[in-house]
């Protein structure tokens, strides 16, 4: 089939280079020219596992091709994909002007009949009005088209795999002919496409990362009373997760959430829901707890250092949002070392994949930008780790522990097995487990105010 892909970004690049993979013959769309001269090179935008290997043999075999123009790239295509960011803007709602100004100069060149279909995340009723600038703009009112809804699911990191294999393809519009055609492009798939209307489409993208950010603000919140009681919230959601009811996936504690998804997608519906005059409270809350989850992380800091960091010097492992990407779009990471430099501390950190895009963002001022993990460890007084990456969990410990200043670890993603740590003698600072000997809560009155809150009075046990 002839595709177009407008906008090469995770989502874009990722599935242009895929579609390709598939036989397809695809021409990826970009406003940015460096951008598309540094793809063409084999230079990827982003960090991804096996992207670029995909996309330098399909420009190779003739079946990947870019260029700036909207009209080029859509005059022989008969699906347009629609793969523009959606950025938050100041209410929380989903920015949409990149979609809007696609979608007239989609319009504008429109030659033939075509299908015209939304990858962005886009909050309910965009692809209505995607379709009614869409005929505005048309050179001519007889050309036919229809638009579809396909959000993407994939997640960074693993989004190569995600993109080949995903665990199911939604696909919402009202017209047969182009559910007719978007069953042809996902024909070879082993997994269920769910055929809906336009607007269940948009809302099953929300829904599901609101979902999961609800799972993870749900284990963090167990982890605030494991903490509190002694018990151990990796035990926990082990246990949880083998109900197959509810699964272990999305169960880690830590720092919260970040992301280019995750705090607009969650924000965006918030702000949909109340739009529709209803007050969506639980996702409210998972909003509130995403925060307070790095407020906590802090204040485990600020009790054992003090509140003044000045003449501390802190080895940080992890800037990334998450293991395995290179971005540092809402990482909780970055503000976190954002807050230790801010109150006086120097940090030496280290990323596997997020260090240039880190200097971006945090400057030279206080940051020692280090080229291994041990190297940030010389003379610390502690070893924060940030972000979920798998090799800060094989850490050597006695190499850390010979090269830190003071044996202290804040582990914010649960990362190191805490019995081996403390048997080393260091504090360990986790999320949802107790430190030796340090935070310690009277569990009695713990009871009374669990009784206090449900029943209003207080009984002695
Ligand atoms: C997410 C969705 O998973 C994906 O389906 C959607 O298309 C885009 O948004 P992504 O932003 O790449 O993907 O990251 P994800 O792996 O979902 O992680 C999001 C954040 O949650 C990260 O900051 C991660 O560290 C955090 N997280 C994840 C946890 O804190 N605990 C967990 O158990 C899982």
């Amino acid at each position: 089939m002839k595709l177009c892909v407008i906008g090469t970004g995770y989502v874009g690049l990722v599935g242009a280079a895929i579609f390709a993979d598939w036989g397809n013959f695809v021409v990826g769309v970009d406003i940015d020219s460096e951008k598309i001269e540094r793809i063409k090179k084999g230079e990827m935008p982003i960090y991804e596992p096996g992207l670029s290997d995909i996309v330098l043999k399909n420009i190779s075999q003739g079946r990947l091709t870019f260029t700036t123009s909207i009209a080029e790239g859509i005059k022989d295509s008969e699906i347009v994909f629609v793969c523009v960011g959606t950025p938050q803007s100041d209410t929380g709602a989903a920015d949409l002007s990149a979609v809007w100004e696609v979608a007239r100069e989609i319009g504008k060149n429109m030659n033939g009949y075509k299908v015209i279909v939304t990858k962005s995340t886009v909050p309910i009723g965009t692809n209505e009005k995607v379709k009614a600038i869409v005929k505005e703009n048309l050179p001519d009112p007889s050309i036919e088209f229809d638009v579809v809804s396909n959000p993407e699911f994939l997640r960074e990191g693993s989004s190569v795999e995600d993109m080949k294999s995903p665990d199911r393809t939604v696909v919402g519009s009202d017209s047969e002919r182009a559910l007719a055609i978007m069953r042809r492009l996902y024909e070879h798939l082993n997994s269920p496409i769910v055929e809906c209307d336009l607007r269940s489409a948009e809302m099953i993208k929300y829904a599901s990362n609101g979902f999961l950010a609800t799972k993870i603000s749900f284990i963090n919140e167990i982890a605030q009373i494991c903490e509190r009681s002694g018990a151990d919230v990796s035990v926990v959601a082990k246990g949880m997760g083998l109900d197959r009811r509810i699964g272990p996936a999305f169960l880690n504690a830590g720092i919260g959430y970040g992301g280019s998804c995750f705090p607009k997608d969650v924000a965006a519906l918030y702000k949909t829901s109340t739009d529709q005059d209803y007050d969506f409270k639980l996702l409210r809350g998972v909003m509130e707890v995403n925060i307070a989850q790095r407020e906590h992380f802090m204040n485990k800091v600020l009790r054992h250092f003090g509140k003044n960091l000045s003449g501390r010097t802190f080895a940080v492992l992890g800037l990334a949002f998450k293991g395995n990407t290179d971005d540092i779009r809402d990482s909780v990471a970055i503000e976190i070392v954002k807050r230790l430099r801010g109150l006086g501390a120097v940090l030496k950190v280290y990323d596997p994949q997020a260090m240039y895009n880190a200097k971006q963002a945090l400057g030279a001022v206080n940051i020692e930008y280090c080229l291994d993990k041990y190297e940030t460890m010389p003379g610390a007084d502690a070893l924060f780790i940030l972000t979920e990456w798998k090799e800060f969990g094989l850490l050597e410990l006695d190499k850390v522990k010979s090269f830190l200043k003071s044996p202290v670890i804040f582990d914010g993603r649960n990362l190191l097995d805490k019995e081996k740590v403390e048997n080393l003698g260091f504090t360990y600072f986790a999320v949802g487990k107790r430190t030796n000997g340090l935070v310690k809560i009277d569990t009695r009155n713990l009871y009374q105010t669990v009784l206090l809150n449900t029943n209003g009075s207080i009984g002695h046990h």
